[in-house]
């Protein structure tokens, strides 16, 4: 084979995930183990993890649905709500286990009902977060209904993100999931004062704009939140994670929902790629001739800003073709992978 055929990179971590639980969680856990170091685990079950305690008992729940022998690290995450309390939060930074606070804007995306309302009864839980340096993990978008779906990520920026940063300046904020061409000048330009703000960025923002939810006819499997955006900020992102700039690295926001939650007359948000994720991300940076720039941003950016040791082993993948399968079963329902059916052409050697 070529040497330009491979391509062996330390192993990467995810940033951003959904494992949810039961069933699901002992069907998705695997996929990412077997690829993946790490991940930050998001906290939007549908009872939310809101606490120390039971963010503590989902990683126990996580680790025994990993195969047996399969090393693999949950980063958990707490879910702010109005009800959170300083001491909550010091509690998780003790457990070590814990590395991040998630703010979902009430009613932003999947499993958000209990959000935050309004974000300045969290004052004193942000002031202790940035005390400790416990990371404040923001879905970046406003929920006013009277604001256009695709522009929701810039006003928020505007009207929340910067008075927030503001007030608390020491705090570290990842920006998670940014979809448009107004957040990675943000954080760029945040990051040239310090280096307290990243982004984390989605294997299918960078390879698809809001034309794929519409290809010759609605297309449940490419709905997520964010929601795809313009050409313009696809390419945007793609530059931006491409650039070498430690503020942005790899988070898929894999988000498994069962093929009948998702083809539905009111489907759910989320794209499932955690079964395909390393050979999406190649494919994106080799669409810009930018391979050699994957490993910083999969497997080192994200661990030095969380301040956690970066990998030492290595994986593999290769240049070749294979087929996505249409659907995983989950004993009952199934799961449909982005790019179902369809071909990549990178592929992961285990
Ligand atoms: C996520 C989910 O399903 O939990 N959905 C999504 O579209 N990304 C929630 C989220 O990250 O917003
Ligand atoms: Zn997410």
């Amino acid at each position: 084979m070529a040497p330009d055929s491979t391509l062996t990179l330390t192993r990467p971590d995810d940033w951003h995930l959904h494992l949810r639980d039961g069933a699901m969680l002992a069907h998705v856990v695997p996929l990412t183990a077997r690829t993946f170091s790490r991940a930050i685990v998001m906290p939007n079950l549908d009872t939310p993890v809101t606490t120390t305690y039971s963010a503590l008992a989902y990683r126990e729940r996580i680790l025994a649905a990993l195969p047996h022998g399969t090393p693999f690290e949950p980063l958990m995450t707490l879910y702010l709500t109005d009800e959170t309390t300083p001491d909550e939060v010091r509690r998780a930074k003790d457990s070590g286990q814990v590395h991040g606070v998630k703010y979902y804007p009430a009613g932003a995306t999947t499993n958000s009902a209990f959000g935050v309302s309004n974000l300045k009864r969290c004052w004193p839980v942000l002031e202790t977060m940035q005390a400790i340096g416990l990371p404040l993990l923001v879905h970046g978008e406003v929920t006013d209904p009277a604001v256009d779906l695709f522009d929701r990520e810039k006003v928020f920026i505007d009207e929340q993100l910067i008075p927030l940063r503001a007030a608390f300046p020491a705090l570290r904020v990842v920006f998670e999931h940014i979809t448009t061409e107004s957040a990675v000048q943000y954080v760029r330009d945040g990051a040239r004062r310090d280096l307290l703000l990243a982004a984390t960025i989605t294997a299918h923002h960078l390879l698809y704009n809001r034309n794929a939810l519409f290809q010759g006819g609605i297309r449940p499997h490419y709905y997520c939140r964010p929601i795809l955006k313009r050409e313009r900020h696809r390419r945007a992102l793609l530059e931006a994670a491409t650039s070498g700039n430690p503020r942005f690295f790899l988070g898929t926001d894999s988000a498994p929902h069962t093929r009948h939650a998702k083809e539905s007359a009111c489907g759910c948000a989320g794209c499932f790629t955690a079964l395909n994720a390393m050979e999406l991300y190649a494919e994106a940076f080799d669409s810009v001739g930018a391979i050699g720039r994957l490993e910083g941003f999969a497997s080192f950016f994200g661990a030095d800003f969380y301040g956690l040791p970066r990998n030492r082993e290595k994986i593999t993948l290769i240049r070749c073709n294979w087929t996505v399968p249409q659907e995983l079963d989950l004993g009952g329902d199934t799961l449909v992978p982005l790019r179902a059916g369809e071909t990549m052409a990178w592929k992961y050697i285990d």
